[in-house]
């Protein structure tokens, strides 16, 4: 079973689609078998992958109606080693039927799981903003949440907001939900880094937060109006380099036991990349125990948030 990894957040425009198409791209380039779900009726992270239109029956909501099974409605990227599955507007209706069944926000835990897990080294989830069915969906399925935070956007609110959903989520849907981490996205100076985590909740969290930081960089515009992820658009812009770094600490924690390269599909991933990725680096500072024990301390925060309401 591969790691499936949700990109969420109850903050709009944050970067959850630059980082959940970036880490892809990225993770792909290092040769790891990748799906990217859409899990937006806006289709921004499609878009991106320079996908339009999800044709005969290949969205996200063709499968959760049941119309069409998660292998066939996977379609295929400029970059061999990672898949998309679509979505459309269609999602929405799709989700407002789901919403009234107990099941429903577990559906695509159950049919990843039955249907592609084993297919993949990761599966990521672009989840939308948010308390709705979809960002509820997304984040149940999920084995662990990235969290980007913008430093001047991301509120101490947005965090407590975050932490009670992750505590519905675990009581309600039975299922573990860990914080894999929060990435700093659109960061400009590293005085600014510094000040950020005293400022909010955030301070209590910073043990979560990625090493990685993404820098604010007109790449990433440029890639999203090209419809390339960045690592195609220039390797050796910053958000490049930093996008490559964060897929080696996303790797160094969900590492997966090696498959045996015949049974792979055939690279053509540098085709469209400028130059080769460095070789990945192995970042052991946060081993996947550590990430367990710290995601296990955040129940203490959230029983904290409880009871001081309750008071
Ligand atoms: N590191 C960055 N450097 C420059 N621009 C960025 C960066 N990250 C995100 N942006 C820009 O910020 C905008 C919002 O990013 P994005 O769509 O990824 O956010 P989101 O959290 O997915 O939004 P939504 O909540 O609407 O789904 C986009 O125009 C994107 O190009
Ligand atoms: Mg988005």
């Amino acid at each position: 079973m591969g790691t499936i990894l949700t990109v969420s957040g109850v903050t709009g425009g944050i970067g959850k689609t630059t980082v959940a198409v970036n880490l892809c791209a990225a993770l792909a380039l290092y040769e790891k078998k990748v799906l990217i779900i859409d899990c937006d009726p806006r289709a921004s992270a499609t878009s991106w992958l320079g996908k339009t239109d999800a044709a005969h029956g290949r969205s996200l909501s063709s499968v959760l109606k049941k119309k069409t099974s998660f292998p066939d409605a996977i379609v295929k990227t400029r970059l061999a080693w990672l898949d998309l599955v679509p979505a459309d507007f269609n999602l929405f209706t799709a989700a407002r039927s789901l919403s009234g069944k107990a099941a429903g926000p577990a559906l695509l835990k159950q049919m990843l799981h039955q249907q592609v897990g084993s297919l993949y080294d990761y599966i990521i989830l672009d989840a939308p903003p948010g308390f709705g069915f979809l960002n509820m969906m997304a984040l149940t399925a999920g084995h662990g949440l990235i969290v980007p935070i913008r430093l001047h956007r991301t509120s101490d609110t947005d965090c407590q907001c975050l932490l009670k959903l992750i505590h519905y989520i675990r009581k309600i849907h039975h299922t573990p939900l860990r914080i894999a981490g929060f990435v700093v996205n659109a960061c400009e100076n590293s005085s600014d880094i510094q000040a950020f985590p005293e400022k909010t909740r955030f301070n209590r969290l910073s043990d979560l937060v990625f090493h990685t930081r993404i820098p604010e960089d007109h790449t990433v515009i440029r890639a999203m109006d090209h419809q390339v992820p960045v690592v195609l658009e220039d390797i050796n812009a910053p958000a490049g380099k930093a996008f490559l770094q964060f897929a080696t600490e996303i790797d160094s924690i969900f590492s997966h036991q090696k498959e045996d390269p015949e049974t792979r599909p055939g690279p053509d991933k540098l085709s469209m990349a400028k130059t080769s990725p460095p070789k990945m680096v192995d970042i052991r500072e946060r081993s996947s125990e550590k990430v367990e024990q710290l995601a296990a301390n955040i129940a203490d925060m959230i029983n904290e948030i409880n009871q001081s309401e309750q008071a």
